[in-house]
């Protein structure tokens, strides 16, 4: 309960507009959660997973996968304020459109409100939204993946604020229709309105699209918060990293979706002594603390990760998280009873009911598993959870870590000269497309900071506040910035790197760096390992193989830069000068 007059008044239009059956307000309380979770058995859209604990299996229509980017609209008053990389449309105008689809949307259905809190409760950097939906996967999920229910409002009060997000699956149940599983619409709108900090999402059901407090709050309307308030709203995984010995680190690292965030964020390190403990795997805010360095939050509470390709060898931490308590969206089911993805175990099952819902052999040409399967799993069930997880004031950061896919030309780490070639880094990242969003999977996009689908603003006034950021604190108390890409391949097509918990081989040199101790050497793209200063003892990597990983082809890279400036022009005068200066001066280097 309430009463937050603002809330009031704001449920009680969206109510007049959307025209529910019945409004139910969000307790978050286990009993609720189970009386929810039981009308989706009932129906048939949830499937208890007899070998997991309260755990669900759900699939989606087939055609409400991914998160759909060209149906993604930042409706700022400008459009130049929405920039080159954003959809933009006038807010009167969407508003209109909108208005007209959510008039009676939910006939027939009940309007549930969420308060959710994105960041431990009360901390000076979590913020309050309240979600109206009227699909019961939303609620269930929000409750995994947020700080839900009562206990929010009590913190909102009679005159907080609140980021109003209002979504719905645009299938209302008029004339005796009879529901379907997972109920959508072929029509469907992914809004923001960064000038009034709303979200209005309509028509699917499906993670990023629906999960309002995810991509569209703690991204696209955060990083507006952000810019304007002096802080950092990012697409990064959060960890810390002890040493054998030695003194504990944080680290943020943005990498576009589906590679290896979750796995980067708990991984089982393969140097002995070596401790990783996670914080987030996907979000970071970040505030300067009274010492001046940065403290990030994981505004989130639970894990919404991609399951094919996760298994207890990749990402055991992952496996031990969805024990119980979890849902499961279009993975397959297993005749005795559990859930199967491609890449689970060596041995696959002869027989699947698949994300269809169909019968599945291995023979059968198909994916059992669509490639942007979910896992939703409580973040407190991550055996490597870090102890500061829920530290309302944040951890301090050490180092910032950009990457992508690039199967080509990009090294396995390198440092920044600096932090504004730092922001250039992030800038130029870049990746081969996944499955993750709707579209051609393989193909090199651009990628900055892996912001891209999740900047709420016009990305050259991003870049900008990044520089501004630098000047906002001492240099030596700013985060160390560092590229790194596992993912390079050799001519045949094969992976050089082997990844997963060796990877940690990387962030030690990292971690030496940031304590001045890594040996480097100076190259034109910024500071590369010496020779000798990974450790691959036990990798059985040929020489050839390392002195792939840590080259620069000079060729190649002239080709970057071009490149480069070639992409820099879509900013047009919003491009920060430091950013030309620094690509200057990489071209510069490279010829000498
Ligand atoms: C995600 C994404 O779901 O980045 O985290 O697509
Ligand atoms: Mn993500």
């Amino acid at each position: 309960m309430t009463n937050n007059k603002k809330l009031i008044e704001w449920v009680k239009s969206m109510e007049q507009m959307c025209k529910p059956d019945r409004v139910h307000w969000c307790d978050g309380s286990q009993e609720e959660n189970d009386r929810l979770i039981k009308i989706c058995v009932e129906n048939g859209s949830f499937k208890p997973i007899p070998k997991r604990p309260n755990s669900y299996w759900v699939i989606s229509d087939p055609k409400d996968v991914a998160r759909v980017e060209d149906r993604t609209f930042i409706c700022s008053e400008k459009e130049e304020d929405a920039g080159p990389t954003n959809n933009w449309m006038d807010p009167k105008e969407m508003k209109k459109i909108m208005s007209g689809l959510y008039d009676g949307c939910m006939r027939g259905r009940t309007m549930y409100v969420i308060p959710y809190s994105m960041g431990p409760l009360g901390s000076k950097i979590a913020q309050i939204g309240i979600e109206l939906t009227d699909s019961i996967y939303v609620v269930v999920n929000m409750r995994i993946m947020t700080r839900m229910g009562q206990k929010v409002l009590d913190v909102l009060g009679e005159d907080g604020n609140f980021v109003p997000c209002l979504h719905s699956v645009g299938a209302p149940l008029i004339d005796g229709k009879k529901d379907v599983p997972w109920p959508c619409n072929t029509n469907k709108y992914i809004t923001h309105f960064p000038e009034e900090r709303t979200i209005w999402s309509f028509g699917s059901g499906y993670g990023g699209n629906a999960l309002l407090g995810k991509k569209c709050f703690s991204l696209r309307i955060a990083s507006v918060m952000a810019r304007d308030e002096g802080w950092l709203a990012e697409h990064m995984l959060i960890l810390g990293i002890t040493p054998p010995g030695g003194q504990k680190r944080y680290i943020a690292a943005a990498f576009p979706s589906a590679c290896g965030k979750t796995n980067l964020a708990m991984m089982t390190p393969s140097l002995p002594g070596w401790k990783v403990e996670c914080v987030g795997d996907d979000i970071a805010w970040m505030k300067f603390g009274d010492d001046g360095r940065l403290y990030a939050i994981n505004p989130e509470y639970g894990f919404f990760g991609v399951a094919p390709g996760t298994s207890m060898e990749t990402n055991a931490n992952a496996m031990l998280s969805m024990t119980e308590n979890s849902i499961f969206t279009n993975v397959a089911f297993t005749d005795d009873s559990d859930v199967w993805w491609e890449g689970m175990t060596d041995e696959i099952p002869s027989h699947l009911t698949d994300w269809n819902g169909n019968d599945w052999t291995p023979d059968c040409g198909r994916k059992a598993a669509h490639p942007n399967a979910r896992f939703t799993a409580p973040a407190r069930q991550c055996p490597v959870i870090d102890p500061a997880w829920e530290d309302p004031k944040g951890v301090p950061i050490s180092a910032f870590l950009f990457g992508g896919r690039r199967s080509t030309v990009v090294p396995l780490v390198y440092e920044a000269y600096n932090w504004n070639h730092g922001v250039y880094m992030g800038s130029a990242a870049a990746s081969e497309t996944t499955a993750a969003a709707a579209g051609a999977v393989g193909k090199l996009r651009h990628d900055p900071f892996a912001m891209l689908p999740f900047c709420g603003y016009h990305m050259g006034d991003y870049f900008a506040h990044w520089i501004q950021i630098g000047r906002m604190a001492f240099p030596d108390r700013l985060p160390k910035i560092f590229y790194v890409n596992w993912f390079r391949k050799d001519e045949n097509g094969k992976f050089i790197w082997p990844g997963y918990g060796d990877n940690i081989r990387a962030l030690k040199w990292i971690i030496e760096r940031v304590e001045e101790t890594g040996k480097y050497k100076e190259t034109p793209i910024g500071r590369l390992p010496t020779h000798d200063a990974i450790d691959t003892s036990g990798l059985g990597l040929s020489p050839e193989i390392c002195h792939k990983l840590c080259e620069v082809n000079k060729d190649d890279w002239l080709k970057e830069v071009e490149e480069m400036r070639d992409y820099y022009k879509i900013f047009g005068v919003k491009l920060p000068r430091q950013l030309s200066e620094e690509l200057d001066k990489i071209e510069e280097r490279l010829k000498k």
